[in-house]
């Protein structure tokens, strides 16, 4: 629950808006007053139905002429962004390293990486043409800091989005534009939400994560709406964990509570 207007007047676009924690991040930025623009990709926004109220733009990440469209056409409806939030990403494990296809790395990396470098690079040049002292928020990943078992291109493009915020966050200071990220550990969307109530996720998250449970999306809204408010106005080129504390310890097999 939200009781704020401190986004009002702020105009916002969500890349991924239309579904997970994208959603989550649209829901509390316009609960707060934003107005919220939705990226995402044609199939994903027809699949919403209603849009929730929301004006949408279609876009593929892993086409950068669809994102320059996606951002004349989104800034002809509302204005430019005083807040983007880089959400969109290609989840999932690819297989062993040494069986991964070349056709798959280069759809992380399109995506995750050139995808979100490319946005953020629209969504920043729209900020500086307004004089608008912008943020900017990233969604990496915990496999932006740690692996895991057949992940290496989803790791890699994460680990990517990590030093790209951070060389944002230097490049844009001089405009008074912040760029931060939040990184989730195992967040429940509707898509996974069965598979988080089975073995062995359950056993998994309970010992790999030191809150036990896997997080909520609106969790990682929290978050975000942080960094775009005026309380993260000193805050840039840094990361918020969102994982329960799966990042703070190791072994935690052995905890007998
Ligand atoms: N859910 C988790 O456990 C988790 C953990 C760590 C990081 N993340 C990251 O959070 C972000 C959102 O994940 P989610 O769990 O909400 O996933 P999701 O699959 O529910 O949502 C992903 C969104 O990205 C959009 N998208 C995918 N490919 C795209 C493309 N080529 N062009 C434009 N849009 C595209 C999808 O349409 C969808 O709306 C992702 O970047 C993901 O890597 C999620």
């Amino acid at each position: 629950m939200t009781n704020t207007d401190r986004f009002s007047g702020k105009i916002a676009f969500v890349t991924g808006g239309a579904r997970g924690i994208g959603q989550a991040v649209c829901r509390r930025l316009t609960d707060e007053g934003a107005l919220v623009v939705i990226m995402d990709l044609p199939a994903t926004i027809d699949a919403l139905g209603e849009n929730g109220g929301l004006q949408c733009v279609g876009f593929d990440l892993a086409d950068r002429d669809t994102i320059r469209r996606a951002f004349v056409q989104a800034i002809d409806l509302v204005g430019p962004p005083d807040i983007f939030v880089a959400c969109a990403g290609k989840k999932y494990g690819s297989g062993s390293f040494e069986t991964v296809t070349d056709e798959n790395w280069d759809q992380y990396i399109a995506v995750n990486l050139t995808g979100t470098f490319t946005s953020c690079q629209e969504a920043a040049r729209a900020m500086i043409k307004a004089q608008k002292s912008g943020r900017i928020i990233t969604v990496g990943s915990v496999n932006s800091f740690m692996s895991e078992p057949y992940v290496a291109p989803y790791a890699s493009s994460k680990g990517g989005i990590a030093m790209l915020t951070r060389s944002m966050a230097v490049d844009l200071a001089k405009y008074k534009i912040t760029a931060n990220m939040i990184a989730p550990g195992p967040i429940a969307v509707l898509d996974d939400l069965s598979d988080f109530a089975k073995e062995p996720t359950v056993s998994e998250i309970r010992k790999n994560v030191a809150l036990m449970r896997p997080g909520k999306p609106e969790e990682c809204a929290g978050a975000v709406a942080y960094l775009a408010s005026d309380d993260a106005s000193f805050t840039t080129g840094t990361t918020i964990m969102i994982d329960g504390g799966a990042s703070a310890m190791t072994f935690g097999g052995t905890r007998d509570f």
